[in-house]
């Protein structure tokens, strides 16, 4: 791919949630990212689009995956990268989020991604910046670039969203990846299904359009996908489930449990994976069946489109007092 993409803009200066996102701007990152896909693919992956912007990567949760494609992203992209997280940083001093991102404002970078145990935290701080901000997930609110790039991945090998019937199943309740998924999904005309014990389950979940299920077997009759979700821990306070090992065996994913979704059902899971616990190696590891692989190789692509599409917006972030 060359320095040209596809035209358009986000009507927004961040990307917050996929709650709002339009159709068409989905569709929008979707193409664009599309055409990154390529481009990683290639030998010389590197263009000089962002050249001169800097990006921000501003992480209070650890990370693998995001962080890691988000500087992949703009590196490819030709921006200059800076990796912050809270350990290391002042915030182990007192400095508070806001205090933090003021001071990296003051800096002038033109994109900060920012991860945050705080549902709302990232919006907060998008108020208090001059730059684009990315939500990287906060708290559990969103993660609107794992759905974006979880819907690239389906798209690519189902050829659409529009009808699918798409299951996800496990800690709804601690879930970003699940929110944000859902809210794309309806805006893209797929039908979702949550699928998890009742104690895992946000009550009136059933208002953000979904259907409820809390026995797998039910649950996944039909489905064309079938979305685990990790167990999050670190967000439970108390006991949410009798042991790892009930859990596995009424909601973990195996051979049995899989044979009740459509025989081409396709397999996900956003990472970490937690093998034993929520997802059986066997169908992890599938290579016809699991997508696992393929989500993490779109998450380089979508972020690339996001970043590529937020910084059309900026003229310069040269100016002020
Ligand atoms: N899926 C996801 O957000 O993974 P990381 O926590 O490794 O970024």
């Amino acid at each position: 791919m060359t320095d040209s993409h596809l035209p358009g803009r986000l009507t927004s200066r961040h990307i917050l949630a996929t709650e709002g996102l339009s159709p068409g701007e989905i569709t929008l990152l979707l193409d664009l990212a599309e055409a990154y896909v390529e481009q990683n693919r290639a030998v010389e992956k590197k263009t000089a689009l962002l050249r001169g912007r800097t990006v921000v990567n501003l992480f209070f949760e650890n990370s693998t995956r995001t962080r890691t494609s988000f500087e992949l992203a703009a590196k490819r992209l030709g921006a200059d990268v800076i990796n912050m997280s809270a350990e290391g940083s002042s915030v182990r001093k007192g400095e508070t989020l806001i205090d933090t991102a003021m001071t990296l404002n003051a800096m002038r970078p033109d994109v900060l991604v920012v991860r945050h145990s705080e549902s709302g935290a990232v919006r907060l701080l998008s108020e208090k910046v001059d730059c684009a901000v990315v939500n990287g997930g906060d708290g559990t609110h969103e993660h609107p670039t794992q759905a974006l790039l979880d819907a690239l991945a389906i798209r690519r090998r189902k050829g659409r969203l529009q009808g699918l019937l798409v299951a996800i199943c496990g800690d709804i309740l601690h879930s970003r990846v699940a929110r944000s998924n859902i809210h794309l999904l309806n805006a893209m005309g797929a039908r979702v299904r949550v699928i998890g014990p009742p104690t895992l389950m946000p009550s009136q979940i059933d208002r953000l359009g979904v259907e409820v299920f809390h026995d797998m077997a039910k649950g996944l009759d039909g489905c064309d996908i079938v979305m685990m979700l990790r167990l999050q821990t670190e967000r439970m306070q108390g006991q949410f489930v009798p042991s790892i090992r009930e859990y596995f065996r009424f909601y973990g994913l195996d051979r049995i449990k899989l044979a009740h979704a459509k025989p081409d059902a396709l397999i996900m899971h956003p990472g970490p994976m937690n093998r034993g616990v929520e997802i059986d190696s066997e169908v992890a590891d599938d290579i016809d069946r699991s997508l696992i692989r393929e989500q993490v190789e779109m998450g380089v692509a979508v972020r690339m489109a996001c970043l590529d599409l937020l910084t059309r917006s900026i003229v310069s972030n040269v100016g002020g007092p």
